[in-house]
């Protein structure tokens, strides 16, 4: 199975956030085929598309927390602040990449950033929805 496939354990019970979540996977995935075809030349763009796609996504996300009234969600945006700014430095090296392999293993580092906060980082909200009765317990 691939490393970029949707996980059950990846559902947060939000269905805004849950797409979201599937689309920023579906993004990395179109660039992993590309890359394997040795398109880098689509590639940029498809890049540029899923940090466009991030800034987005963090941004809902951040406003339900405000929404629901989760105590960290300050926390948690500054947390997305740092992965943008961390994705979009390795976006731009990633983008002056000509081979195969060295592409890829950049593209990892970036969509690493962003797959945290699928992860490990929405995680840290997932018990609070729970508890407030937002969200149905597993
Ligand atoms: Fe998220
Ligand atoms: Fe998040």
């Amino acid at each position: 199975m691939d490393k970029l496939d949707w996980l059950e354990t990846f559902e947060l019970g939000v269905p805004e956030v849950d797409a979201d979540h599937r689309e920023l996977l579906a993004i990395m995935k179109k660039i992993e085929s590309l890359a394997d075809a040795g398109a880098f030349d689509d590639c940029g763009p498809l890049l540029d598309e899923l940090i466009d796609f991030s800034v987005a996504h963090f941004a809902r996300e951040e406003e339900m927390l405000v929404e629901v009234g989760y105590p960290n969600a300050d926390i948690h945006k500054e947390y997305h602040g740092r992965l943008l700014d961390r994705a979009r430095s390795v976006k731009d090296i990633c983008k002056e990449i000509r081979s195969k392999d060295n592409f890829k293993d950049c593209c990892d580092e970036m969509f690493g950033f962003l797959v945290d906060d699928i992860v490990t980082g929405d995680l840290k909200f997932k018990s609070f929805l729970e508890n407030k009765g937002l969200i149905k317990r597993p």
